[in-house]
């Protein structure tokens, strides 16, 4: 079972991607040089089939982490255990080093509304969420990491800022985070904060992991599409991030215009470049 740690102890993988079906054939045929790969949970949540045959054949060769989309940790629809028990079987098949959902709510009464919605930022929302994370990591015999959606509305209800929120959560129900530094800079981008101000909230030893996207523009907003590279500022955010977290095991989520393999291996190498730069600035200023 995975336990909190000291920033420096935390677990480490490397540099990773999401496992797309586009790539399944090439990463069987060329093992490319990623350290780990990150699987939708759900795409795989099956009872067989081509998709699953894949998974474990290249779960051979690489480590892997589980994402989910659809928990709604969120939502004030009862937790959906038949959900959380296929999730385990999955999770006993791949060994992942975590699993994680999002701090949201996909829907209520019985509606799904296939979107990531945002929590109001209350004291009643964080109880409520404590108590379903509590439930699911006890189900789950797991610590489960939990990741900051990207949002485009705000609440009336809300008394505290997203990141305090987070903060809360994660404390009150001793669960791990996820930070996607691509929805970091798309919420200060539309709900006008400082991205940093955000990082330096959020407690080092309870951050296993990172995501890194692309988004788009669209009219006064930024949109997190998943289907562009990653943008300058995201670097910069995330180099930002390099030197505050340490070592965070870090992926690229690429969901849609899916481009060949050897084009994301080159953004991934951008990645690793960047986060090691930021590693030899910081050795040399400590010997220096
Ligand atoms: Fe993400």
């Amino acid at each position: 079972m995975l336990k909190t740690n000291h920033s420096q102890d935390r677990p480490y993988l490397g540099y990773g991607l999401g496992l797309r079906k586009d790539h399944f054939e090439t990463v069987l045929a060329e093992r490319p040089n990623v350290d780990w790969f990150e699987i939708i949970s759900e795409n795989y949540m099956v009872d067989g089939g081509k998709p699953l045959n894949y998974l474990d054949r290249i779960r051979e060769h690489y480590p892997m982490v589980m994402h989910g989309v659809s928990m709604s940790i969120g939502s004030t629809e009862a937790l959906n255990f038949d959900y959380l028990k296929q999730l385990k079987v999955l999770f006993k098949r791949v060994e992942p080093a975590w699993f994680s959902d999002h701090l949201c709510w996909t829907g209520v009464n019985g509606v799904n509304l296939h979107d990531l919605m945002p929590m109001p930022y209350t004291e009643e929302a964080i109880k409520h969420v404590v108590d379903r994370v509590s439930q699911v990591q006890d189900f789950m015999g797991q610590q489960m990491l939990l990741e900051n959606v990207s949002s485009y509305i705000s609440y009336y209800d809300s008394q505290i800022t997203e990141w305090e929120f987070l903060t809360e959560v994660a404390e009150r129900a001793d669960c791990l985070i996820l930070l996607d530094i691509n929805n970091v800079y798309v919420s200060s981008y539309n709900h006008n904060f400082n991205p940093n101000t955000y990082l330096e909230a959020i407690p080092s030893e309870r951050v296993y992991q990172f995501h890194l996207a692309g988004h788009v523009h669209e009219n006064n907003l930024i949109i997190d599409t998943h289907d562009q590279p990653i943008s300058d500022p995201v670097f910069e955010l995330y180099a930002s991030a390099v030197q505050q977290f340490g070592r965070v095991s870090t992926m690229i989520e690429r969901d849609d215009n899916i481009p060949p393999l050897s084009e994301l291996l080159i953004e991934l190498q951008q990645v690793r470049d960047i986060a090691e730069h930021q590693f030899e600035s910081q050795q040399k200023s400590l010997t220096a």
